[in-house]
């Protein structure tokens, strides 16, 4: 396994194990610790969930069961920020509490917003709790997913502590350029969600760069955002994919390759 550095000098693995269909049966919960299980076995230390997958409760279940030890798995989870009503600190606080107690944990590794919104005093006195949590050590790394520049912006210059992330859909279909640019340019690490989950159409040119190399087109994107800078998160039901989205860091795709996938 590769790692990055976040700004706090925290270590977190370059690739990790989405998790959002796991543990469940027609969307529903079912407590399953199988693809978790599958998945520490396969190589996998770091895993992304969320409060609103609603399978919290099976990653933590799954890494206590695998007995590999909490301190070597690196768990991302994000407070669910999609609501109805006004959020502030309390209701931070009370996300954070769920989630250690869902996982069975003292501390997350990294901790994130699930989604911008429109009220921004809101999101801000919510990150503060953030903060708050990352001082007392509760939490080791905080960030966000799907923030443009702009919300990047308002946090940065109106929070004491930049993002550490920023989880972004990231793959052929919307590459969402100006989030990972503006991130990196600012020192916070692009996390790619929904790396594999693109158009077949965009598949040929990626297979034909990665025959050269023994390597399937889900490898060749993996690599292709690692050599940029960016995190990946595959999920898989499977054993052999789960195996394979780990096994890219035996090649190296050259600087013409690496714009040829850019498209
Ligand atoms: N922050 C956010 O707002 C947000 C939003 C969406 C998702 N996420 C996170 O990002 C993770 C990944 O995104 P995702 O699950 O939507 O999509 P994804 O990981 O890009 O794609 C998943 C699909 O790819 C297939 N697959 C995996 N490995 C493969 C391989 N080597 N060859 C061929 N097919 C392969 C899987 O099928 P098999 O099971 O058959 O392998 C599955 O159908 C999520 O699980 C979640 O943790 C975050």
């Amino acid at each position: 396994m590769q790692y990055f550095t976040l700004s706090n000098g925290v270590k977190i693995p370059a690739v990790g194990s989405g998790t959002n269909s796991f543990a469940k049966t027609d969307g529903v919960f079912n407590g399953s610790t199988k693809e978790v299980i599958s998945a520490i076995e396969a190589g996998y230390t770091f895993f992304d969930t969320a409060e609103s997958y609603r399978n919290e409760e099976a990653v933590g279940d799954g890494i206590i069961e695998s007995g590999v030890g909490r301190e070597n798995i690196f768990v991302a989870t994000k407070m669910a920020t999609r609501s109805e009503k006004p959020l502030g600190r309390n209701d931070a606080v009370a996300a954070i509490e769920r989630s250690l107690n869902k996982l069975k944990t003292d501390y997350i590794d990294l901790y994130l917003i699930h989604f911008p919104w429109e009220k921004r005093d809101e999101e801000k006195e919510v990150w503060e709790a953030f903060e708050e949590y990352y001082r007392k050590g509760v939490l080791k790394a905080i960030g966000v997913c799907n923030h443009m520049p702009d919300d990047l912006e308002f946090l940065i210059k109106n929070c004491e502590i930049k993002p550490m992330v920023n989880q972004v859909k990231c793959n052929p279909d919307e590459w969402n350029k100006a989030a990972v640019d503006f991130s990196q340019a600012n020192g916070i690490i692009p996390i790619a969600w929904g790396p594999l989950k693109f158009a077949a159409e965009h598949r040929p040119p990626i297979e034909e760069i990665g025959r050269k190399y023994g390597k399937t087109w889900a490898q060749t994107i993996l690599r292709y955002h690692f050599q940029r800078g960016v995190i990946s998160i595959p999920k898989s039901h499977s054993f052999e994919h789960q195996k394979e989205n780990l096994d890219i860091f035996d090649f190296e795709l050259t600087p013409d390759e690496m714009r040829i996938i850019a498209g």
